[in-house]
């Protein structure tokens, strides 16, 4: 069937078979389609949706559009192979870079294929792209290898692993098609099943800075990705969480990575970020075996950070993959710095009550640290940094924040839009609500 016509039955709404979803990725990946009808049949899905067993097809197509790895020659340490991912959110990106060496000091060992940065929110690809020498697509021999050795590793779609995620992101990046239940689980669990994990631990984002803004469908996203994973054989957990205002402190890419071995080396908790750092960690070593209960499984993560080992755990995976063997020491002298750095304060003195942080992510974005074709390359540099929490008093010596830009236009447009998004209020706002809503089980 020509490509046109799959577009086309979806346009109308009738459910793609298996074949068809099968034939489409295929072509997506060899290039036998355009990206123009690449856009196409992600609208068309964009608007109209996918049955469940749709989107297991979508999903497993994607994964088998590369090679699945064999993790055989492990023998029975094949069951402490677990990964996580994040359906995304304005400051989440960070986290993967510290719950994959923190499960790794714990014992688990973590297969991580990450995204790049999507519409609004930034991506631990691109951000690990900022560290100079680091190969975010090595060759599955040495992704494999630096799991076995360091514990993890953390990289991107390649030519080899997962393909045609490389090729839909690229597109639905730029497209407005990124909100959709069916393309964020396929993109995500064809990574996932792609590394062959045997459990997946998912952090699953609702609010303003969350590609699901409603805690409904953050629950059908969880839904969603629960069963796919469970038909594809892999047990996982879900963890509903609060991105209604910036997660941390730092909004981008080599800014985010300062914010990430802040944290590793204890100069800089984020509370938040630290409350579902071990929630995720936990689960993670508890689906791997290691400890029998959640409470237990966190106590071990939270001793693994204080004693360094996820700290060195993450120098030792940036220097197998191609980093400086120092650069835990001396991140900042190794990441792009913009010229401009300058704090944003608010129009009115008060406290933080809340933000659109969608708006947030799109500042970024204009600063030109996110892309808005698909072959755009981005800043690497420019972001923000000590971002105000809710709650927060801000006046004329507390910032909303620090921007990070190229040059002072930017920066002033920058500034405007983010004192634009944020809401003051006169007297004390309360602080956000626990950072894990709901939580999801399903095993296989
Ligand atoms: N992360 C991904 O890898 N894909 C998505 O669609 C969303 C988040």
């Amino acid at each position: 069937m020509p490509p046109q016509e799959i577009i086309r039955k979806k346009r109308d709404r009738v459910a793609l078979s298996d074949a068809e979803i099968a034939a489409f990725i295929n072509a997506a990946t060899s290039g036998d389609v355009s990206e123009g009808q690449i856009g196409a049949f992600l609208m068309a899905t964009y608007l109209n949706g996918m049955t469940i067993d749709e989107t297991a097809a979508l999903t497993l197509a994607m994964r088998d559009s590369g090679r699945v790895l064999d993790w055989t020659g492990l023998g029975a340490n094949q069951a402490r192979l677990i990964d996580k991912h994040s359906s995304g959110g304005v400051g989440d990106e960070k986290i993967t870079l510290l719950v994959v060496p923190l499960a790794a000091a714990c014992g688990v060992l973590v297969p991580n294929l990450s995204g790049r940065g999507l519409d609004y929110c930034a991506g631990e690809v691109d951000m690990l792209d900022a560290i100079p020498g680091y190969q975010t697509a090595p060759p599955p021999d040495l992704f494999m290898r630096t799991v076995r050795e360091v514990g993890g590793a953390i990289i991107g779609p390649t030519l080899d692993l997962a393909p045609a995620d490389r090729k839909l992101f690229y597109v639905r990046d730029v497209t407005a098609t990124v909100e959709s239940v069916p393309l964020i689980t396929g993109s995500i669990l064809s990574k996932k099943l792609a590394s062959a994990p045997r459990g997946l631990v998912i952090s699953v984002g609702s609010g303003s800075g969350a590609y699901m803004a409603s805690l409904d469908d953050a629950r059908r996203l969880a839904n969603s990705m629960a069963e796919v994973s469970a038909r594809a054989g892999a047990s996982s957990v879900m963890l509903v969480t609060d991105l209604d205002s910036v997660l941390g402190t730092a909004v981008g890419n080599a800014v985010g990575v300062i914010e990430a071995v802040d944290f590793l080396t204890g100069k800089h908790r984020d509370p938040r970020v630290l409350d579902l750092v071990l929630a995720l960690t936990a689960e993670m070593v508890v689906l791997a075996g290691i400890e029998a209960e959640v409470a237990v499984a966190g106590n071990r993560a939270a001793a693994m950070l204080d004693n360094g080992g996820a700290a060195e755990r993450f120098a030792r995976m940036v220097e197998a993959l191609g980093g400086p063997s120092d650069f835990l020491e001396k991140a900042a002298r190794y990441l792009p710095a913009a010229p401009v750095v300058r704090a944003v304060f608010a129009e009115q003195r008060g406290f933080l009550a809340g933000m659109n942080a969608k708006e947030i992510g799109l500042t970024l974005v204009a600063l030109g640290g996110g892309r808005t074709r698909p072959d755009d390359a981005i800043d690497l540099a420019v972001g923000l940094t000590g971002f105000a929490q809710v709650g927060d008093p801000v006046d004329n010596t507390n910032p909303l924040c620090m921007v990070h830009a190229r040059d002072e236009p930017s920066f002033e447009l920058a500034a405007k839009r983010i004192r634009a998004a944020v809401q003051i209020a006169s007297a004390p706002a309360g602080a956000s609500g626990p950072i894990v809503r709901e939580r999801i089980v399903r095993r296989a």
